[in-house]
């Protein structure tokens, strides 16, 4: 089969396309066919070497939409699936799981692979955080997947949302590094993605009793939060991800999530979709952040 194969850590130009023995499947793991594999940002940070990543060389990749070819149950055979691995390998044309979530007839795989795991840990973040109608919600970069799915889902509970993005794609725009200041103050939900030392700032933009859900980097750093700001406003700061939150409650309302996109509430955004030996290409898309929505690799 054709697969990606990362070599080392550093641009996009460390991911070749190779000819790779098919994957074997362990019991209990599915073997999928793939039609769509996803181009999350996080692995262009795990390619660049930002993210500390597996040994190399090794198949890159972590998310799939295809066809069931071999399973320890005979009545997915055929079914469309959407994967995750989390030791890589979905840059492929056919990749052995054993987390993968059936697609609603509805749903292209395209569409799978956009909302699988962003609109999954939205979900699971939105059920988290327990936003209630009226409430005032930050939702930082809005334009990338998970913060998009965010903003729906909030709003769908009464929410009021405030978000940042890119320049001309949000009314703040958090490439300006003065951008905290310009949140109105009575905050009630942060959902934190960018990180850094400056995430603090959003303290006083908090009302009291607030909280705020940590759960990326897309700076490259994690956020800090001084405990004494914490304790005097009374303010809850919610860590969410690593394998319990991203193996367990991500994975227990994927089908929760991919449920609303057959269903009309969630629509994925798809930006532009590149052949699997355009891999360079397309991970330069995602660094250069021209796009919104998600890039896919068609095997
Ligand atoms: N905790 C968990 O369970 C979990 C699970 C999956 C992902 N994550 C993390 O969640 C974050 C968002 O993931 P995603 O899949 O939604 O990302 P995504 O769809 O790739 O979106 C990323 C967006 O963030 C913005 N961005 C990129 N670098 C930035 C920077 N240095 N400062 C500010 N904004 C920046 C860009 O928007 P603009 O072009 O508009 O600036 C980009 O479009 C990532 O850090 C990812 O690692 C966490």
């Amino acid at each position: 089969m054709r697969a990606v194969v990362q070599h080392g850590t550093g641009g996009p130009e460390v991911l070749e396309v190779a000819d790779r023995p098919e994957p074997t499947r362990k019991p209990g793991e599915v073997l999928v066919r793939t039609e769509a594999i996803g181009v999350p940002f996080y692995e262009t940070q795990l390619r660049s070497g930002l993210i500390p990543a597996g040994p190399a060389p090794a198949v890159f990749g972590h998310e799939a939409a295809g066809i069931v070819v071999e399973a320890d149950d005979e009545t997915l055979l055929g079914r469309r699936v959407v994967t995750m691995s989390f030791t890589g390998g979905a840059y492929a044309e056919v990749v052995a799981a054993s987390q993968y979530t059936l697609v609603p007839d509805t749903v292209t795989p395209e569409q799978a692979v956009a909302a699988a795991v962003p609109a999954s840990v939205a979900l699971a973040l939105m059920h988290t955080a327990d936003v209630e109608a009226g409430e005032t919600v930050l939702v930082e970069a809005v334009s990338g997947a998970i913060g998009g799915y965010l903003a729906r889902l909030a709003e769908r509970r009464g929410a009021r949302v405030v978000a940042t993005a890119g320049k001309g794609k949000a009314d703040i725009d958090h490439h300006d590094p003065d951008w905290r200041q310009k949140v109105p103050e009575g905050v009630d939900v942060v959902f934190e993605s960018i990180g850094g030392p400056r995430a603090a700032e959003l303290l006083a933009k908090l009302a009291p009793h607030g909280r705020i859900l940590a759960y990326g980097l897309l700076s490259g750093e994690f956020p800090t939060f001084p405990v004494a700001g914490l304790i005097a406003r009374g303010i809850t700061l919610i860590g969410f991800g690593g394998p319990d939150a991203y193996g367990k409650r991500v994975a227990a309302v994927r089908a929760e999530a991919l449920g609303l996109v057959a269903d009309g509430t969630l629509t994925p955004v798809l930006d532009r979709t590149y052949a699997l030996a355009d891999v360079a290409a397309a991970h330069a898309r995602v660094e250069s952040r021209e796009g919104v929505g998600k890039v896919v690799l068609i095997p």
